[in-house]
């Protein structure tokens, strides 16, 4: 595939994919083995939302990932697995060895009765079983859905159910730095409510004990090694899905995001290739989890459907030390790092000596994603890590999205700190007021929001296409909308401000506020909670609760602790409340909705200046809130 190759070229093929939308992608998909090519390009209606790209084409993912490449990169590196130990050896898996190990994985589950269609979770550590998993199933055109190892039992089991997984596939345990987690307890727990799931592959990886129920649970290594390493790619419809990962929102549990074959093949190939600027002989490194959509997006399909060389790392940034991440740069020469802000601010703290043994002079491009990094942490990265001769590519985008929709191209749009800059082609941003009127010129603010579709658009939510639509389209006419503020300044460029709805975004995990509240809600002595988020140093957000706990005889000290664990066991650490206050009431409107907004300006120590008030039900319950902030 040919890349933008200066500012000149990005405007000219930006001015095309809007003019020409229709003959702009049908270039770009030259680039891919199709089985059959499409009769349309585009069919769109944001209204009563449908969306398909490529229609009546026929295409495996797989095949462009991989076969495509073998006659010529057989032997090339498709990935170096780092392990969570430092002392541990590495494994190398070349293209040929990607291509074997996903077939015996495809026949695997093949055996299992997995047919084109089924569902099969994916609960897993970073290793590379995790990718062979997710390409084994789209080999064979089932539908996997990836569930981030950190998720409780109870949350994995609320997205089995929700899309009636056939199989899991999983490991005895994961490394997360000095800690074992033992995944397979976790998988035992959920199954009991899973009764669709009958059959889970176990990989062996840390020698944890674990109980194996003869029927139901077989072991990778007594199967997969034997399983032939031909395995004919599945004809699947452009539109057909290829995966569902589920994600949060402002209400509800969360929602199955789905993609579908062959928009998302071209469109993470495209943003991959232009973002990076990736050539041949680079070693790309995004320190994601598979468990999201920037592993799914550009750990395993972007940089694979490019021919690309990738590390996968199991560990964590600062285990064994703080320097693990410039470390494993330095080991292996890598040229793009794509990482989080959370990381590069929690490093930053840790001080400059962890960064100082390491040369990092392999460096040509840093990437940044999840949410909008800031100033300073973007100046750390610039001049400590890239040493002022890296771009910076800071890239918006989001699990709906599917890939990157605005950023800088590595070295081609001239960046500055804490903006996304400009659209990808084909991407048409722009911003409205709260009634959905158009704020056209620069230096200017708004909601950010999406007005053509892009190839790896959402389809729909799985099981559910009414709230897909309700979600994303029905709040502006005849818009795609976010759910982010942004900012646009006198260049065009824009500025992600964070999101405007009832959304967190935690170390870049995207958490809904009304999950926190239900999962608390769960514990027997909290009658009420209302949960918000607060600018917190490290994780951009931190999680503030309060919580109505009227009659129980427990210290506060003891509330919290029960209420943290309570949040550990439904969702999973990563939405563990940062400050739990204890209230006796909330402050509601006479309509009896929560004023969040208050709880807000507490939360951010803004006692000051809380707006409003003078449609509170009952002033003094502020006034406690006040008096009791944390
Ligand atoms: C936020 C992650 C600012 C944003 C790929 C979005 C960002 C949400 C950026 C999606 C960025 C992501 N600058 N904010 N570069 N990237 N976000 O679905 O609020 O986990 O709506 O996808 O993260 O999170 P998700």
């Amino acid at each position: 595939m040919k890349k933008i190759s200066s500012i000149e070229d990005y405007n000219s093929q930006y001015k095309k994919s809007v003019e020409q939308p229709e003959a702009f992608w049908a270039d770009v998909a030259e680039n891919f083995t199709w089985k059959k090519k499409w009769d349309s390009v585009l069919k769109w209606d944001f209204k009563n939302y449908d969306v398909k790209w490529f229609l009546n084409a026929k295409l495996n993912i797989t095949e462009n990932c991989i076969d495509r490449h073998l006659p010529q990169k057989a032997n090339d590196i498709a990935f170096i697995w780092e392990s969570n130990f430092e002392d541990k050896p590495n494994r190398t898996i070349t293209y040929q060895q990607l291509h074997d190990e996903v077939c015996k994985l495809a026949n695997t589950l093949k055996s299992f009765g997995v047919v084109k269609g089924d569902r099969v979770c994916i609960y897993m550590p970073m290793i590379p079983e995790s990718v062979f998993a997710m390409l084994a199933c789209a080999r064979i055109g089932a539908v996997h859905s990836v569930v981030f190892a950190g998720f409780s039992a109870s949350s994995l089991a609320g997205r089995i159910q929700d899309c009636d997984c056939k199989v899991v596939l999983t490991s005895d345990g994961a490394y997360r730095g000095d800690k074992i987690i033992n995944l397979k307890n976790v998988v035992d727990e959920a199954l009991e409510i899973c009764p669709s799931v009958k059959n889970v592959l176990v990989y062996k990886h840390t020698n944890t004990t674990v109980s194996i129920n003869s029927s139901r649970d077989k072991w990778w290594g007594d199967l997969v090694p034997n399983a032939s390493d031909k395995c004919e790619p599945e004809v699947m419809d452009s539109e057909d899905m290829l995966f569902i990962l589920y994600t949060s929102g402002s209400t509800g549990k969360p929602k199955g995001v789905v993609h579908t074959c062959g928009g998302y093949m071209v469109y993470t190939c495209y943003s991959f290739l232009n973002v990076f600027q990736y050539n041949p002989g680079d070693l790309y490194w995004c320190t994601a989890d598979v468990g999201w959509i920037t592993g799914h997006s550009y750990i395993t399909y972007g940089p694979l459907l490019a021919g690309a060389s990738s590390i996968i790392f199991e560990g964590v940034p600062t285990y064994p030390d703080a320097g693990r991440f410039w470390k494993i740069i330095d080991k292996y020469k890598v040229t793009h790092f794509y990482t989080a802000p959370t990381a590069i601010r929690a490093l930053e703290a840790l001080g400059l000596d962890f960064v100082k043994p390491y040369r990092l002079n392999s460096l040509k491009v840093l990437g940044s994603v999840g949410e909008p990094i800031n100033e300073e942490a973007w100046q750390w990265y610039n001049t400590n890590i890239g040493k002022e001769k890296c771009p910076i590519v800071d890239t918006w985008w989001q699990t709906e999205t599917g890939g990157i929709l605005i950023s800088p191209l590595a070295g081609i749009t001239k960046t500055k700190p804490s903006y996304a800059t400009l659209p990808l082609p084909g991407v048409q941003p722009i911003l409205v007021d709260e009634k959905g009127n158009e704020i056209k010129g620069n230096n200017v603010e708004g909601n950010l929001c999406i007005k053509f579709p892009w190839p790896s658009i959402i389809r729909t939510t799985y099981g559910d296409h009414e709230r897909c639509k309700q979600t994303y389209f029905a709040t502006y006419n005849n818009l795609y909308f976010t759910g982010d503020g942004c900012k646009r300044d006198e260049n065009g460029y824009y500025r992600i401000t964070g999101r405007v709805d009832d959304v967190m975004n935690v170390s870049g995990h995207r958490i809904g506020t009304a999950e926190v509240e239900s999962a608390i809600n769960a514990h027997a002595d909290v009658v009420e909670s209302a949960v918000v988020g607060y600018p917190h140093d490290i994780k951009g957000q931190g999680i503030y609760a309060y919580c109505i706990v009227p009659s129980s005889k427990k210290s506060h000290e003891e509330l919290r602790k029960e209420i943290i664990a309570e949040v550990n066991k439904i969702i999973g650490p990563i939405a563990k409340p940062d400050k739990i206050q204890i209230v006796t009431g909330l402050p509601k409107t006479r309509s009896g909705k929560i004023m969040r907004r208050i709880l807000r300006k507490v939360a951010e120590g803004e006692i000051n200046n809380l707006g409003d008030t003078s449609t509170l039900l009952d002033p003094a319950v502020v006034e406690e809130i006040v008096k009791g902030a944390l």
